[in-house]
């Protein structure tokens, strides 16, 4: 269970972070004021890049009070999300593109007590989520290609993080809705404006010497 407090959620996404020293990282943003701690589960196969399964959720758990926000990009993702919720993952999320039933990939993440969500690629329509509102805590929409760090924002996803907010306004669910990919001073104004309350953030917290003023920056961009 998350309670926001800010008015809206900054979770820096450790795929930026030192790899040798992931719990120590994950403390040091906790410090600085993060509100959730974001993990990219990559396969090497939905997306090109391997990064860490269950086992290092499980690992970082005692190192953070922070929800831990998983992100999967793995297909199939299905087998694997009771290991996530064990492990300490607060929030699982998944593409739809990972499995043919987002819906009962919905209702196992719900069944094991955690919040749902659903990513969007900047290819997948809002269509995808449409039908599955009910069923759906947060939504994630990729501002890049999955798979790396470091890419630069895709402008055109704006109207879609603008449309998304309208849906779930219309859908009077208390909807998450996140921004994944490209996140900087200059691009945060953009989607907040757009209508997003959570912003994803690798290179632009963990590649700054001081972890605290980069989320304050971020958290004053708007
Ligand atoms: C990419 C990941 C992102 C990534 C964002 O597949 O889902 O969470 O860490 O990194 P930046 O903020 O550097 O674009
Ligand atoms: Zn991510």
């Amino acid at each position: 269970m998350s309670i926001v407090t800010n008015p809206f959620v900054i979770a820096p996404s450790l795929l930026a972070a030192d790899f040798a020293r992931l719990g120590e990282e994950a403390a040091a943003v906790e410090r600085a004021g993060a509100d959730w701690l974001h993990l990219d589960v990559m396969d090497g196969h939905f997306v090109p890049n391997i990064t860490f399964g269950p086992l290092v959720v499980k690992a970082l758990r005692p190192h953070t009070r922070l929800p831990l926000d998983v992100h999967l990009m793995i297909a199939p993702a299905d087998p694997y999300i009771a290991a996530f919720a064990e492990a300490g993952a607060d929030h699982i999320s998944v593409h739809p593109e990972s499995g043919p039933h987002l819906h009962r990939s919905l209702q196992l993440i719900h069944a094991l007590g955690k919040k749902a969500g659903v990513v969007l690629n900047p290819a997948t329509p809002v269509e995808a989520v449409a039908h599955v509102l009910d069923l759906t805590d947060l939504i994630m929409v990729m501002t890049v290609n999955p798979g790396f760090g470091g890419q630069a924002f895709i402008d055109s996803q704006l109207a879609k993080i603008a449309t998304l907010r309208r849906m779930i306004e219309a859908s009077g669910r208390r909807i998450i809705l996140q921004v994944d990919g490209g996140i900087t001073t200059a691009t945060a104004p953009k989607v907040l404006a757009a209508g997003a309350d959570c912003l994803i953030a690798g290179t632009a917290i963990f590649g700054a010497k001081d972890y605290s003023r980069a989320i304050a920056e971020l958290r004053a961009a708007q």
